[in-house]
């Protein structure tokens, strides 16, 4: 899809279908004034009717017979004091899937008035959401009937500052297309997005946006000593990757980010194996790992002055014939023994090498993601991502850039208590620590591996793809949290 600016007047733009906001309170305002005008009140008497009322993605409809814009889509905003950019997102993503499912190629998106004086943000919003509204899940089908008809989206700059909603579009267009990326690997099911397909995707995503790649392969996994990460991969046929991009942004500087990311692409369980019911969900299982290889392709073409390393850790979990069994004791990297109790529990097993792997390089900072606990979904639900950290000044300047882009973010405590649950009568650690606060003892866990870093861990388990569709996103994958560590990465630049 095309996103690009025009700087016509609302109601003289050429285009299937005008988009404009409308608000739940007050009078018509900007590009809906000047359409309803033209229209001789017609967008005034949707509102009249009762029709929709303004609220959030609320959409209505108008044909504009001899106008250049064939059709108004009329889209709620919701109160008009508390508009904030983010809500942008859903205005667009939402036009973009109702238009596109009615074979309109082009529309042009009018900016609300609350837009003035911040151009790039709302313009940014607009932009990612409408990409992301058309991402494409009929890959597989050969009479797609979801697909989006819209080819180009036109942002209208008139009455704004023109250069600011350009640069913000092109830096939505970015996210849109990261957070699609991710999506893709994401839906993408296992026997088409193995460990060596992944690991494909990031070498190509590197080639195309220039980061620098290494591929490990087993060998040199074992060479690295991440027993931990081997004893997920050795009930499989298919051999494990361990993916390491790079960007340096910042060469003078001693500084890195480390973003790592669970890869499994599969998760069965092991022979603590899985119930059937819902288990093709595991496929899923690699969202944490493609959410980081896309945030390292929009940092790769956004270049913000840091420097960042994506490592991801990527393997199946099989109850192979060489499976781990539950009972075995496997080293990690740093030469901590973990007493595997459940072989379900196998995503912080390949975390904690990664998380070795990013003190080796010298991180400075570490960020991972994961889809790691089934508790994470009944803590929060889909409502919102777990975050614990060891640092509290870390958490909360991630917290503040998360919070601009739609994607929610819990802090949850990490308590000594769930440190010692993870204690193990004969290793050092063992890699579950009972029902109660799953996704906090699946943190502490994690911690023993970080040391002093500062570091957050994101537990998407809820958040990285949904069971249903919404008026602005398709069923499945979210590209959580590809929003939030781009935004996150641009304020540590600038910090
Ligand atoms: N990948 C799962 C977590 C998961 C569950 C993600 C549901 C998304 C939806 C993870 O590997 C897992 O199986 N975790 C176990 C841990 C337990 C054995 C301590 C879980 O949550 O049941
Ligand atoms: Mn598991
Ligand atoms: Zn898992």
């Amino acid at each position: 899809m095309q996103v690009r600016i025009a700087h016509d007047a609302p109601a003289a733009v050429r285009a299937g279908a005008l988009v404009v906001p409308v608000f739940s309170d007050g009078e018509l305002t900007g590009a809906a004034k000047a359409v309803d005008a033209a229209l001789g009140g017609a967008i005034a008497d949707v509102l009249a009717s009762g029709e929709i009322k303004g609220k959030p993605v609320e959409l209505a409809l108008v044909h504009a017979k001899d106008q250049p814009f064939r059709r108004v889509l009329v889209v709620g905003l919701g109160e008009s004091g508390k508009l904030e950019a983010k809500a942008l997102a859903r205005y667009a993503g939402a036009a973009v899937r109702y238009l596109g499912r009615r074979n309109i190629g082009e529309i042009a998106i009018a900016l609300p008035p609350q837009a003035a004086g911040h151009e790039a943000a709302f313009a940014s919003c607009v932009a990612e959401g409408a990409i992301a509204g058309s991402f494409d899940t009929t890959a597989y089908q050969a009479k797609p009937e979801k697909k989006t008809a819209v080819d180009t989206v036109v942002i209208l700059s008139d009455g704004f500052d023109a250069k600011a909603v350009e640069t913000g579009m092109n830096r939505g267009v970015i996210v849109g297309e990261s957070v699609n990326f991710a999506r893709r690997l994401a839906l993408t099911p296992a026997n088409d997005m193995t460990p060596t397909i992944l690991a494909d995707e990031a070498s190509r995503a590197a080639r195309t946006f220039g980061l620098d790649v290494e591929i490990f392969d087993e060998p040199r996994i074992r060479e690295e000593q991440m027993g931990s990460f081997l004893s997920v991969a050795q009930g499989s046929a298919q051999p494990p990757k361990f993916i390491v991009l790079r960007y340096n942004g910042d060469p003078g500087s001693k500084e890195l980010l480390a973003l790592v990311g669970k890869g499994i692409t599969f998760d069965t369980g092991g022979i603590s194996l899985k119930p059937p019911d819902r288990m093709e969900e595991m496929k899923y299982d690699m969202s944490g790992g493609a959410g980081m290889i896309a945030a390292m392709s929009a940092i790769a073409r956004l270049r913000p002055k840091l420097n960042v390393v994506g490592l991801i850790p990527a393997t199946e979990n099989m109850p192979g014939g060489k499976a781990t069994k539950p009972g075995d004791i496997v080293k990690a990297m740093n030469g901590t023994t973990i007493e595997v109790i459940n072989t379900d529990a196998e995503g912080r097993l390949i975390l904690a090498d990664a998380l070795c792997y990013a003190n080796k390089l010298g991180a400075t900072k570490i960020v991972d993601a994961a889809t790691l606990t089934g508790a994470c979904v009944i803590a929060l639900g889909h409502a919102a991502s777990a975050v614990v950290t060891n640092d509290d000044a870390f958490v909360k300047q991630f917290l503040a850039a998360a919070d601009a882009t739609g994607e929610r973010y819990w802090h949850m405590p990490l308590y000594d208590d769930y440190t010692s649950a993870m204690k193990s009568d004969i290793a050092d650690l063992k890699n579950t620590g009972g029902r109660p606060a799953g996704t906090l003892t699946a943190g502490a866990f994690l911690k023993t591996f970080v040391g002093e870093t500062p570091w957050i861990h994101l537990d998407i388990a809820g958040t990285a793809y949904l069971d249903g569709e919404s008026a602005w996103q398709a069923k499945g994958p979210t590209g959580t949290p590809v929003r939030a560590l781009v935004a996150f990465v641009e304020s540590l630049a600038k910090s």
